[in-house]
């Protein structure tokens, strides 16, 4: 099978293209034949290992000091089971699924074994592989952040960094869940961003969300770039401010900031789960929300994906047509 290799941390080069044997799957695993992998910007964080300090050593002990110790990138994957180990019986092979391969990664390879302990989600009939593909990070995350936030109908609510993997799932679920939704990012995904329903659109470019006077009953600051202190001015009574992309500084300031005033500052990594994955294509099948893709390459131009994803002005999500 072909396999995009991870070799050493560092530029998008660092992936290397090679053929290896298949694997073969354990008692508890299921063999999926991946046909979509995504490029997220965590991929390409993890490449070159860019991470906040906060998580760096834990993930770096783990992820290896000198080198990567896992072979292959890719943090979620959409494809076909083909065989299963003698003790799975809740899969047979046939069955088109979706998974997160959580740190241990490895989507950009032709076949990857999976445990079912680990939650795989059977894909709608009516669904492509590549949509659901983009669910584990983009609408997981985007689910998680605004059920943390506690967001309701009626209120109105920012998304800063609206046009990415997550962002993009943010603001058609707040637009679904009935608030009104500031989405905040670059100048040339505004109109993509009022097709996905956002009622007002900020250029970052141009404008600082937390300059305006205006103010929230939530901000979601997927990109991490909001100022701390103004991003709290900018909350209503009561105001929630959910750290997508949290820094060590952030999280300390932020519960001072829930402990002595009204205001409350969340954090908190989303778990991939089959419910929430399964509500979410469930939600894609009705039509309700959906996948925004903005380019797909084949997993022989894998650097050139990781490249494209690194400079920046992607929209939604990137494909990687593995077979
Ligand atoms: N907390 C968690 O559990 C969790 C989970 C997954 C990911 N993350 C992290 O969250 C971050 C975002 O993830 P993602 O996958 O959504 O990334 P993404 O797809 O790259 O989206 C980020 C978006 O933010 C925009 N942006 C950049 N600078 C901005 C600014 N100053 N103001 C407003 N928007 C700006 C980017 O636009 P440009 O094209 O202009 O750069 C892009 O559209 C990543 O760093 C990722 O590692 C956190």
């Amino acid at each position: 099978m072909k396999v995009a290799l991870w070799t050493k941390y560092g530029p998008p080069e660092v992936l290397e293209l090679r053929e290896v044997e298949a694997p073969v799957p354990q008692d508890d695993e299921v063999l999926i034949q991946v046909h979509t992998a995504t490029v997220t910007a965590g991929d390409c964080e993890m490449r070159r290992f860019d991470l906040p300090a906060w998580i760096w050593l834990p993930v770096r002990l783990y992820m290896g000091i000198i080198k990567p110790r896992i072979s292959s990138l890719g943090q979620e994957l959409a494809g076909e089971i083909v065989a299963v180990g003698k003790d799975v019986t809740e899969f047979k092979p046939g069955d088109q699924v979706f998974a997160d391969t959580g740190m241990s990664m490895g989507a950009y390879a032709g076949y990857r074994c999976l445990s079912v302990r680990r939650p795989i989600v059977i894909k709608p009939d009516s669904v492509s592989y590549e949509a659901v593909a983009t669910i584990p990070t983009g609408g997981i995350n985007a689910l998680h952040f605004l059920r943390k936030a506690d967001v309701k109908a009626g209120e109105k609510v920012l998304i800063n960094g609206a046009a990415g993997s997550i962002g993009t799932y943010a603001v058609q679920l707040a637009t679904f869940y009935g608030a009104h939704v500031t989405a905040v990012d670059h100048t040339s995904k505004l109109d993509v961003l009022r097709s996905l329903g956002a009622h007002e659109v900020i250029d970052y470019t141009k404008e600082d969300f937390t300059k305006n006077k205006e103010t929230y009953d939530v901000i979601i600051d997927i990109v991490g770039t909001g100022s701390f202190t103004r991003s709290v001015r900018s909350l209503n009574e009561r105001g929630r401010y959910f750290l997508g992309n949290p820094r060590l500084s952030g999280m300390i300031r932020g519960l001072w900031t829930s402990m002595t005033t009204s205001k409350k500052v969340l954090f908190e990594l989303a778990g991939f789960n089959r419910k929430d994955a399964a509500y979410l294509s469930g939600l894609m099948q009705e039509g309700t929300i959906k996948a925004v893709i903005d380019k797909r390459y084949p997993l022989e131009e894998i650097r050139k994906a990781h490249s494209y994803v690194e400079e920046g002005l992607k929209c939604g999500n990137v494909i990687i047509n593995v077979s």
